[in-house]
């Protein structure tokens, strides 16, 4: 790591363990990817991120194209995270997209995106998730073309961004679109680590890049438990690659 890039302003996720993995958090204004299959934590994930920076009074909206409102407080208070009371005081703003009307959350996010975040003056976004996103273009040069101008759109805004996406079940280390990967500026994988025999044992997460910035590369192992995700950096080294 050079003195310059050590001194890059990080923004913590608030996942235990993963700030220690990246050297702080986030690097300030990335678009990171948290690829993962059903069930790994990327909604959670994406949450704890946004409510931690409620906790420093910094803004944070989740675009929500999968689950509803209701479903993403429950999620949120079942951890006692205090979410009720950041969307009172606005640090946390919920929007709905909803994937039925396809060609005005299509038009919303090539057009007018940057421009309502930049209004909010959100410090981190999260979207939940490109997959559903790049099932509303009917080819690949508009998928691109869609996920380019989302990036584009969360890096103008100033905010600090995590995207997250399915994982291909066959090759569960990518995303099923297998474009994000190169639009992201950082990648996070979580996924399932397996036994000697073959069965899945526990969770285990990889920062697979991130751009402008050392990071770990092993495997750690990382929890759900009740108060949200929570990784086992124990052994992070993070002058070693
Ligand atoms: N209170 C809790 N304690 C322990 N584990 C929990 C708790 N709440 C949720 N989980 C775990 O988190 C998982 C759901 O996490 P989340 O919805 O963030 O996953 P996801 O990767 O977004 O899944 P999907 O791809 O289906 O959207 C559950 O399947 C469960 O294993
Ligand atoms: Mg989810």
């Amino acid at each position: 790591m050079s003195g310059s890039e050590s001194r890059a302003a990080k923004v913590p996720t608030g996942i235990a363990g993963l700030d220690e993995m990246l050297g702080g958090g986030f690097p300030a204004g990335h678009v990171v990817l948290v690829t993962g299959l059903p069930g790994t934590g990327k909604t959670c994930l994406a949450l704890q991120y946004l409510l931690d920076g409620a906790a420093r009074g910094e803004k944070g909206v989740f675009l929500s194209l999968e689950e509803d409102v209701p479903q993403l407080l429950d999620t949120a208070r079942q951890f006692r995270w205090p979410v009720d009371s950041a969307i009172e005081r606005g640090t946390l703003r919920i929007v709905r997209l909803d994937p039925k009307d396809a060609r005005q959350s299509l038009h919303r996010i090539q057009g007018e995106l940057g421009r309502e975040l930049a209004t909010l003056g959100a410090k981190r976004i999260a979207l939940d998730s490109v997959s559903l996103l790049n099932m509303l273009s009917d080819d690949e040069p508009n998928r691109r073309a869609t996920l380019f101008a989302l990036a584009a759109a969360c890096r103008d805004s100033g905010a600090t961004t995590v995207l997250t996406a399915e994982a291909d079940p066959l090759h569960p280390e990518v995303s099923r679109d297998g474009l994000s990967e190169y639009v992201a500026d950082g990648v996070l994988v979580l996924g399932y680590s397996r036994g000697p025999d073959g069965h899945r044992v526990g969770l285990s997460l990889r920062v697979l890049k991130m751009r402008r910035t050392a990071h770990a590369r092993t495997v750690q192992p990382y929890a759900i438990g009740p108060t949200g995700l929570s990784v086992d950096a124990k052994a992070v080294d993070l002058g070693s690659y």
